[in-house]
């Protein structure tokens, strides 16, 4: 894949086309498409919600091992995507690009945003109004706020409207988590924020034009296997090891990913390498809370370990906040030992 050298690669044109060629039918045809550049405004695909163990701090790091001769890239643990945007706005020579992620209201989400996303904006913006509107009476916004957590629990409403709870939700509740219980119900309370955006719609359009070439699955990260070609890059970042009991935040989804989950993905890594696919995964360093801990050293010995300076931004606790050694491990031996 050939890198852009500029970070935008999405152009939304504040006029349509015809309109420019109509007002300015005087002009000469280069003239139309000069104007219709000017006029036009870059846009860049972020994320659209936030999501703990977003990767934005880590995409130098993490581009400065991608091999440019990527064909197909697959992110088996999706979540908000923040490698997943940079590199859809950052290599448009990209052939195939496939996600996927255990959990299902995030995944309906982005298929809403594909392929239905005016009726998911107005619902948004409809729904922003009414918060708005009651802003400055906590407990009228407690009471909207409850309700509609209780409408996404009940998992009966269609996608589009379970797509727009789902992110009214991320965008209202406690610090932007995502929590689930044994019973899939979503129960993180309502969140601090003065003025929350709720409706993006500009980056909502911006990410439905990115997500046109992307197919989108949703189950265990194995079932993105088949999709390999020649040329594949696997970006993993799962569920990262707790450092300790307490501190890390592991529940995306209702059952844990644990040490065997950890075993189970440093196998697939490992078989991903034997049929000849390069991988990059980022965990957490357990080594650097407890020297002794070998637990990924152990289990990636055969592969390129790198320590990378990283920041995690979801903790309850913000004291807690603060910077950390980050796994960034590899199978592409030579081409990146010299990266880090
Ligand atoms: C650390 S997050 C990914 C963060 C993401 N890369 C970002 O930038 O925001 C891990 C994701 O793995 C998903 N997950 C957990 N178990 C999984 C499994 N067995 N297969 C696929 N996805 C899984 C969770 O739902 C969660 O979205």
């Amino acid at each position: 894949m050939t890198k852009k050298t500029t970070t935008n690669t999405i152009y939304t044109y504040t006029k349509p086309l015809e309109t420019i060629n109509k007002t300015y039918t005087y002009r000469k045809t280069s003239l139309f498409i000069n104007f219709a550049i000017m006029k036009s405004t870059k846009k860049t695909a972020k994320p659209f919600i936030k999501w703990a163990g977003g990767k934005t701090q880590l995409i130098n790091d993490i581009d400065s091992k991608i091999s440019s001769k990527i064909h197909t890239y697959i992110e088996p643990f999706v979540g908000g995507g923040a490698l997943l945007f940079y590199l859809l706005n950052n290599y448009p020579n990209l052939k195939k690009v496939v996600i996927n992620d255990i959990n299902t209201d995030l995944i309906n989400t982005y298929k809403t945003i594909k392929n239905n996303v005016e009726e998911l904006i107005s619902l948004l913006q409809e729904w922003q109004n009414e918060y708005y509107n009651i802003l400055e009476n906590e407990e009228q916004k407690k009471e909207y706020y409850y309700q509609k957590r209780t409408l996404f629990n009940k998992r009966i409403s269609n996608k589009t409207t379970q797509s727009a709870l789902f992110i009214f939700l991320n965008k209202t509740c406690f610090n932007g988590l995502y929590r689930v219980n044994r019973k899939n119900e979503f129960n993180v309370p309502i969140g601090s924020y003065k003025k929350p955006l709720i409706c993006d719609a500009e980056n909502l359009q911006t990410v439905h034009l990115a997500l046109k070439k992307v197919e989108i699955l949703n189950g265990d990260f194995e079932q993105t296997l088949p999709y390999a070609e020649k040329k594949t890059l696997f970006y993993f970042d799962p569920p990262y090891k707790p450092l300790s009991e307490t501190s890390s935040f592991n529940s995306y989804a209702k059952d844990e990913f644990n040490d065997d989950e950890q075993i189970r993905l440093a196998n697939f890594c490992k078989k991903i390498d034997s049929l000849g696919y390069d991988w990059i995964l980022s965990n957490s360093d357990v080594k650097g809370k407890n020297p002794n801990d070998d637990f990924f050293d152990d289990l990636f010995k055969d592969f390129q370990i790198n320590r990378v300076l990283a920041k995690r931004s979801i903790n309850a606790n913000t004291n807690k906040r603060g910077q950390l050694t980050e796994l960034l491990i590899t199978n592409r031996k030579k081409e990146y030992a010299e990266v880090i």
